[in-house]
């Protein structure tokens, strides 16, 4: 049982993943923080996260940058986002993501590509979106609840570029997968949005 879990930053995929992940007891991943992960490796080597033989040199990151509460942060999120336009740090990172899908009793994992080019035989495929305002409005939120110093336009216009770039590069762009089912977040409360998804699942299970 492979689940699927795509969406723009910030519309409520990785919790609604998580959730998921509990409530059938399956493991997950949450693939943008291997891309944080390179974004931040790029930038403390020094190397420019537009140049892909940069970017593909920091794809060899270590195991403990994963647990670095900076690769949560707004800045670091740009610089994954910049780094995963190359085809090439894509493709180093494709294996991995592709054997935790493939684990013997399934998994979920959240991501952009997941249910497109991870994992496209993925039983479930969710596109999780929401409008930009409710999107900004939860990470200013968050921001707030870290004493982090930025405001909702930053933040909104952050959102809005980071957006057009996933969406708009050539390899693996942001795509919903033509079967994937689309949960709109932008006026659900979590619970809502977690027994949307839920019953989603179960909804798919019961056809095959
Ligand atoms: O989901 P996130 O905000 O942690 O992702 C950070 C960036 O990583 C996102 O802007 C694009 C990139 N990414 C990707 O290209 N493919 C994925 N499967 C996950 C993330």
């Amino acid at each position: 049982m492979i689940v699927a879990v795509d969406g723009p930053t910030a519309s409520g995929k990785g919790t609604i993943a998580k959730a998921l992940a509990a409530h059938f007891h399956l493991p997950h991943l949450d693939t943008g923080l291997l891309y944080r992960a390179v974004g931040r490796q790029c930038l403390l080597d020094g190397g420019d996260p537009d140049d892909p033989v940069a970017a593909l040199a920091a794809c060899s990151f270590p195991e403990g940058l994963l647990l670095d509460p900076e690769l949560r942060s707004e800045t670091t999120g740009g610089l994954a986002s910049r780094v995963s336009v190359h085809p090439a740090v894509r493709q180093a990172l494709y294996e991995r993501q592709r054997s935790f899908a493939l684990q013997p009793g399934g998994a979920v994992l959240d991501g952009r590509d997941i249910g497109t080019v991870i994992a496209p035989e993925a039983g479930t495929k969710l596109f999780v979106i929401a409008s930009v305002e409710a999107r900004a409005q939860r990470r200013f939120l968050e921001m707030q609840a870290q004493q982090r110093e930025i405001t909702l336009e930053a933040i909104a216009a952050d959102l809005a570029a980071r957006d057009e770039r996933d969406r708009s590069r050539k390899d693996a762009p942001l795509v919903a997968a033509p079967d994937a089912i689309v949960i709109d977040t932008s006026d659900l409360r979590r619970e809502e949005a977690v027994a949307a998804a839920i019953a989603a699942v179960d909804a798919r299970r019961d056809q095959v």
